[in-house]
């Protein structure tokens, strides 16, 4: 049983749901976290996904409230179906719900992305993941780095380091879209950005929000801003125009149209932890409005700028000189997803946790 709620967890579902075929049979539950169609079906139908098994409808809410009711109905759905496996995705909500649930009634969790740490306790998504990690009986790893931080933790004995099912998806959406028009008419043939801003850190304090919108509007190019309905939601009540200067305010985009659009684009800008990947496998240089990242490769090799304030200094940032070119692959070869069935199916023959 695969459970995701949230936008992320779709992309990485894709290439595991995939790999099960014909290997297992497999329910898919969406709890709901996301329920917007640019946020959710379209990922489902865009990536060939089978339609979810089940769907929880939880919606938004507080932490407490959301979290709490997915463990209810995900506890139920378990009793219902007897998995032997609960696979959870990364580190939201979602991610936690499900590991608490299953974990509690005796069926093998396994997190897939484990082992990622920003060691930024403010974060929810570093509680979910911490907190999932060590819960869950098998620990599929993407990098050395994240398979590190288990040891670190003394949770070595239950990693298995599989790579990342992100590059998996992300080679599959490229080869496939060669053709594809420009999804971005509006900035087509022209030098721009793509940018996006939704961490609450960054978006429910107004004068932060304020200073990074004000950043962004000052950029010298065009910066397709790709706002994630919390980031609209936290502008309308500070009273903060998202359509100024440079800004060119978009609706999020399905995942092909965003590869195709971060591929022709000459910079990210962005605190969104997946797309700081997407931009160096498609070596796009990219800067992150974060004091911190999980995915501390791309900052070491050359192609990722962590900004955690002077936003008025965006500009000097985001038109540095460009990166030493690499051929490093941090993140798999694009056939992790095969290596997590493999160990979802040796791990479950000895039974629970390894
Ligand atoms: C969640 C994850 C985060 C992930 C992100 C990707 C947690 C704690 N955070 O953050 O790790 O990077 O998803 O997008 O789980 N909303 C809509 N329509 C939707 C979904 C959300 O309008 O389809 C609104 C909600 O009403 C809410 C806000 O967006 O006000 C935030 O949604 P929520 O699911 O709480 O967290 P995200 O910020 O999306």
């Amino acid at each position: 049983m695969s459970v995701v709620g949230a936008r992320p967890q779709f992309v990485k579902l894709a290439p595991v749901a995939q790999a099960l075929a014909g290997r297992a049979e497999h329910v898919i539950v969406h709890t709901g976290q996301h329920y917007d169609h640019n946020m959710s079906d379209a990922f489902f139908t865009d990536l060939g996904i089978p339609h979810p098994d089940h769907n929880l409808g939880v919606g938004s809410g507080s932490h407490g409230a959301q979290t709490g009711t997915m463990l209810a109905g995900i506890e139920e759905l378990i009793g219902e179906t007897a998995p032997d496996w609960v696979l959870v995705y990364g580190d939201t909500n979602s991610t936690l719900a499900a590991a608490l649930a299953a974990v509690k009634v005796h069926v093998p969790v396994a997190h897939l992305e484990a082992g990622l740490r920003s060691f930024n306790r403010r974060m929810p998504e570093e509680i979910n993941r911490v907190l999932t990690d060590h819960a869950a009986d098998l620990l599929l790893a993407p990098t050395p780095t994240a398979s590190e931080h288990l040891r670190s933790e003394g949770l070595a004995s239950r990693t298995v380091e599989v790579g990342d099912v992100m590059t998996d998806v992300l080679l599959r959406v490229l080869a496939a879209g060669a053709h594809r028009p420009h999804p971005l008419p509006e900035v087509e043939g022209t030098d721009y950005l793509v940018a996006t801003v939704h961490r609450p850190d960054n978006t429910d304090e107004p004068h932060r929000l304020r200073s990074i919108v004000e950043g962004l509007a000052g950029l010298d190019r065009p910066v397709v801003l790709l706002a994630h309905p919390r980031l609209r939601a936290a502008a309308e009540r500070h009273g903060i125009t998202l359509d100024v200067g440079a800004l060119r305010l978009s609706d999020p985009l399905g995942y092909p149209d965003l590869v195709a659009a971060v591929g022709r684009s000459t910079g990210v800008v962005t605190d969104s932890g997946g797309l700081q990947k997407e931009a160096f496998l498609l070596r796009v240089p990219c800067t992150t409005l974060r004091p911190e990242t999980e995915w501390v490769e791309t900052v070491d090799l050359g192609w990722n700028v962590l900004v955690d304030e002077g936003f008025e200094r965006l500009g000097e940032i985001v038109g540095r000189a460009a990166p030493a070119p690499t051929s490093a692959a941090p993140y798999g070869d694009g056939d992790a997803a095969r290596r997590v069935v493999d160990a979802l199916e040796q791990h479950h023959a000895g039974r629970a946790t390894i």
